[in-house]
């Protein structure tokens, strides 16, 4: 059964484990399903760089990272390596294991859909 565990980069935030999910759906669907807060100004066409996500552990679970993506991760704030956007990340296998952690949102200028 696929399992992410989400930490915070808001320390007052508690870390959360989800697991038993509908495959094929992204980390933004997953998130927003379990009242995990990530802004997604766009509505998840990668157009913004809202959604990003810090992928700790389990990045070959994802899809590739497209040449689109990448440029709107470069116009994140604080992008790292470990950085994708949250809504591009479809997850599709049944074994995946993800450690994923959400930047503070209150840097972010964002509204929710
Ligand atoms: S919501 Fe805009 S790129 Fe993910």
């Amino acid at each position: 059964m696929a399992k992410i565990k989400f930490t915070f980069e808001d320390k007052s935030l508690e870390d959360r484990v989800i697991e038993g999910f509908e495959l094929g759906q992204s980390i933004l669907d997953i998130a927003e399903d379990n009242d995990i807060h990530l802004n997604h100004n766009c509505g998840c066409v990668c157009a913004c760089s809202t959604c990003q996500v810090y992928v700790k552990k389990g990045d070959e679970f994802l899809p590739e990272i497209s040449d689109r993506e990448e440029d709107f991760i470069d116009r994140a704030i604080a992008p790292t390596l470990e950085s994708r956007l949250g809504c591009q990340c479809i997850i599709n296998d049944e074994n995946a294991e993800l450690e994923v952690e959400i930047p503070d949102q209150d840097q972010i200028i964002g509204h929710e859909h």
